[in-house]
């Protein structure tokens, strides 16, 4: 179910163009994202602009599962970091939004069916609007699929999150909510949680509670989920992730600095 049936090639207007904000699709706590036309010499195709609000310091602080997200720095950035400055806040915010992009990049070069990213911005970046004139798609959480549709649509999720973990990554925020549903396919959305297999000490607890989060809402719907054996099918078992941990605990190496407190 490649997502070129969703975005085809040449769905992006190319040459010179102009863009039009058209307004607001969601506001959300750390981001809102606007509909915006990029009109062309011949046509207009929709896209989908996430900006990110300022994070404020606590939320900075207090989320262990970003620690290990932000990649290395300078010493003056990690410094500011820790110290929360309001240096150290702008250099956060940044990657924060660097990092969202880059899954996102890496995702739909790895054949998810996510919405097909367009450019990064100062504050966020541009992506294919998932939608059309009329309407921007639901979310998966307000579709109430019957139980034949529900089951196609786990496999097919799963296979997407076996494609996430295959280019080593959990997505960190995985529920009906991030997950649109547009022309009987699901698309998954929202990467800024998302963490590295190889870095992250929580990572598979992350796949554990992504998937049970996700089930959630199938459970409701008649699909049996048997997590044990979804994680094994997925190429997710437990082993892969314990022996990273392994090899910093049993070396007795300290872990890289980002993940201490
Ligand atoms: N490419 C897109 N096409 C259409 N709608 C989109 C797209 N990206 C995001 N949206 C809409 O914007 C909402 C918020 O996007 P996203 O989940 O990425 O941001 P967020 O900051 O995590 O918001 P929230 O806190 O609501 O989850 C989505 O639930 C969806 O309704
Ligand atoms: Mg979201």
């Amino acid at each position: 179910m490649p997502s070129r049936d969703l975005f085809p090639s040449d769905w992006l207007v190319t040459g010179a163009y102009r863009d039009t904000r058209l307004g607001v699709i969601k506001t959300g706590k750390e981001s809102e994202v606007h509909l915006v036309a990029r009109t062309g010499s011949d046509r207009t195709t929709l896209l989908a602009e996430k900006r990110f609000k300022a994070r404020d310091r606590r939320s900075f602080q207090n989320n262990y599962t970003y620690r290990g997200v932000w990649g290395e720095g300078t010493f003056r950035e990690s410094r500011a970091m820790k110290k929360n400055t309001r240096f150290g806040h702008e250099v956060a915010h940044g990657r924060w939004i660097g990092h969202e992009w880059d899954s996102l990049v890496l995702f739909h070069n790895a054949g998810i069916t996510v919405p097909p990213p367009v450019e990064r911005l100062d504050d966020g970046y541009l992506m294919a609007f998932v939608g059309d004139g009329e309407r921007a798609a639901p979310r998966l959480s307000e579709i109430d699929l019957s139980p034949a549709v529900a089951r196609r649509v786990w496999d097919e999720l799963l296979d997407e999150v076996s494609l996430l973990v295959s280019v080593d990554r959990v997505h960190g925020d995985l529920s009906a909510f991030n997950v649109l549903w547009w022309r009987e396919r699901a698309v998954l959305i929202d990467f800024s949680q998302t963490v590295e297999i190889v870095t992250h000490p929580a990572a598979h607890d992350l796949l554990t509670r992504d998937i049970a989060a996700l089930a959630r809402y199938f459970v409701r719907r008649g699909v049996e989920v048997d997590i044990d054996r979804i994680l094994e099918r997925i190429g997710a078992d437990v082993h892969r992730f314990t022996r990273q941990l392994g090899d910093v605990h049993v070396a007795g190496r300290r872990a890289p600095e980002r993940w201490r407190d």
